[in-house]
């Protein structure tokens, strides 16, 4: 399944993105730690170009901390600084704020030997819809007002604001695309929600989740369905199993696929099977060496 962004709209997101670069000492690029790869716009280095960039796995809180772990050397070995980060709770905050000032040390002490004024490190957030830029940019902001005090008449709209005394932060974020070549891609990133349910079938993804969690997390979908898992039968016997016990059944007795699937849909996305990830840096595809024309 393929879903085509509208050109038009590529073309001025990288416009409005590459104009406010000019400004930006730091990019913040937000992934969902879930699926990093999915969630990932592979044109960013090209977007970004050459600028300190900082990759963010953010929804750290739901997703499985030893494949994170996995995935953040993987990103570390081709040479990024990698952050997790809960951007709702505001952990990993404080860690994302020094490694901002870090990536500018240099420069910044470059600028002061030559008794200049470097002034504030400037940072633009960006990422895909859905990925947590809103919420993380309401937390350092947040963070910046009970620690200076409110500034009153300060209102949120294309401007920098102070979020540290070395840190100015760009309050608008640089909304990126996904990549969806694949079936994969468009179901990780509808599993996660990151795009609509009405693009993919409900059960579908919620069959394909079910299969994932069958193999990987068998023991997390036993204690919150009280289910047996057996990763060699069919993937529909086991969600059949869920809906019995979620008592998810039509009129006539036969079971509410429907039902079921919005159930396990949901339970995954709040967190409430587990902290369970979607993707392994071992399954990554070299999709990142693809450009894509507009
Ligand atoms: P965006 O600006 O990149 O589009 O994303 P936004 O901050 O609006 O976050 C999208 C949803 O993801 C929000 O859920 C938000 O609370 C949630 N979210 C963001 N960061 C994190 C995180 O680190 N951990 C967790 N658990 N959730 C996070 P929402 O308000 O419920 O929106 P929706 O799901 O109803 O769209």
């Amino acid at each position: 399944q393929t879903i085509n962004w509208y050109p038009g709209h590529m073309k001025k997101t990288k416009e409005l993105i590459q104009s406010h670069l000019k400004l930006v000492d730091v990019v913040v690029e937000l992934l969902d730690a879930r699926i990093p790869e999915s969630s990932r716009n592979p044109q960013i280095a090209e977007l970004t170009k050459g600028k300190p960039r900082i990759v963010c796995m953010n929804k750290y809180d739901l997703a499985d901390p030893k494949v994170t772990s996995l995935w953040k050397r993987h990103f570390e070995e081709e040479g990024a600084s990698v952050e997790l980060l809960d951007a709702v709770h505001g952990d990993g905050i404080d860690r994302l704020m020094r490694q901002i000032v870090d990536r500018m040390k240099e420069k910044r002490a470059k600028y002061l030997e030559k008794g200049r004024n470097p002034g504030p490190v400037r940072v633009m957030i960006v990422g895909i819809p859905n990925v947590g830029k809103s919420s993380l940019i309401n937390k350092l902001v947040g963070k910046s007002a009970t620690k200076t005090g409110n500034r009153p008449g300060v209102t949120r709209g294309k401007q920098w604001i102070r979020i540290r005394d070395d840190i100015e932060l760009f309050d608008t974020p640089g909304i990126l695309w996904p990549k969806i070549d694949s079936r994969e891609v468009g179901l990780n990133l509808a599993m996660t929600g990151a795009i609509k349910d009405d693009i993919l079938n409900i059960e579908d993804m919620a069959y394909e989740l079910l299969r994932r969690m069958e193999l990987h997390y068998a023991e997390a979908l036993t204690a919150r369905y009280g289910v047996e898992v057996d990763p060699t039968a069919p993937t529909i016997e086991l969600m059949d199993a869920i809906a019995l016990r979620r008592g998810c059944r039509r009129g006539g007795g036969e079971i509410d696929y429907d039902k079921v699937s919005r159930i396990l849909l949901d339970e995954f996305r709040k967190g409430l099977i587990g902290r369970l990830s979607l993707e392994w840096p071992d399954d990554f595809i070299e999709r990142r060496g693809a450009v894509d024309e507009d």
